[in-house]
């Protein structure tokens, strides 16, 4: 298959639902083979369903980021299925509960850090190896606007996606001499099922509409292709940084 991705593999955790799958379909459009990786397997292997109808290469996992053992075994078994990993686009997240701090309980931090920061750590961890034994490769971390500014009501979150962006900038730092490329992406408000469940309450979807300057929030496909520029040639000089893609949210 033609396009920027063709003959690269590529690697999307949270890619049966919302960014995750968005981003896939469209690196399978620009000729990547996926491994599309989900918690809910059954929405994986709708993902890799979708890419193959249109023509493309992709298989499902079931893995939960925030267990070594998965991410060990989600490179293996994409090493040994495609020989080498070209990009991983760590993406798998939950959502802030919306409580102020002092009304948030142990085990809500618990999840949160698991899933959105350890589940990072974890998967970086096992990518790299496999990049490094292949020379190098591109990874793209899923942060938020909440990694980059305070976001009132959602703290646990904010934490975990501000700890997403210093991970990667030092990740980064640590990996570019050998050849192994690390960004962060960090949306605004965007039209996924997770949004959806906050938009339930009309106060919420206004107060998140009127936050973001370009008066809407954003589609999965207007991340995914900021993802696919990251992870891309074109971004060959772009190192540890945070991207945001958020209508203006943090600018103002
Ligand atoms: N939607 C937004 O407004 C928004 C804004 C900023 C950042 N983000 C981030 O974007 C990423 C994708 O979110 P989305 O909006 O597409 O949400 P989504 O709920 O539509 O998709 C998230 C996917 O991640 C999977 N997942 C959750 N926990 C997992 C785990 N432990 N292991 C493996 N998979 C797991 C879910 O099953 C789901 O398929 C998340 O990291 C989220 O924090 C979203």
């Amino acid at each position: 298959m033609s396009g920027r991705f063709a003959d690269r593999n590529v690697l999307i955790t949270g890619a049966g639902s919302g960014i995750g799958r968005a981003t896939a379909l469209l690196f399978a459009q620009e000729g990547a083979r996926l491994v599309v990786v989900d918690q809910n397997e059954a929405d994986a292997q709708k993902t890799a369903a979708l890419i193959r109808d249109a023509g493309g290469e992709a298989f499902a996992i079931g893995a939960d980021v925030s267990r070594d053992a998965d991410c060990r075994a989600m490179v293996e078994r994409a090493v040994a299925a495609y020989g080498r990993l070209h990009v991983a686009f760590n993406n798998a997240g939950i959502g802030a509960s919306g409580f102020a701090l002092a009304d948030e309980e142990e085990v809500t931090w618990d999840r949160l850090i698991d899933v959105n920061l350890k589940g990072v750590f974890l998967s970086m961890k096992h990518e790299i190896v496999a990049m490094l034994a292949a020379g190098g490769g591109v990874i793209v971390n899923t942060a938020s606007a909440a990694g980059l500014v305070g976001e009132r009501g959602i703290g646990i979150y904010t934490a975990s996606k501000h700890g997403v962006v210093g991970l990667t900038k030092t990740t980064a730092l640590d990996y570019i001499g050998q050849n192994i490329r690390i960004n962060a992406v960090c949306p605004g408000a965007t039209r996924t099922p997770m949004l959806a469940a906050w938009f339930q309450d009309p106060k919420v979807e206004s107060f998140i509409m009127s936050r973001h300057p370009i008066g809407r929030i954003g589609e999965p496909e207007e991340i995914g292709r900021a993802v696919l520029f990251l992870a891309s040639d074109d971004a060959s000089f772009i190192v540890g940084q945070a991207l945001a893609v958020d209508g203006g949210l943090t600018a103002q």
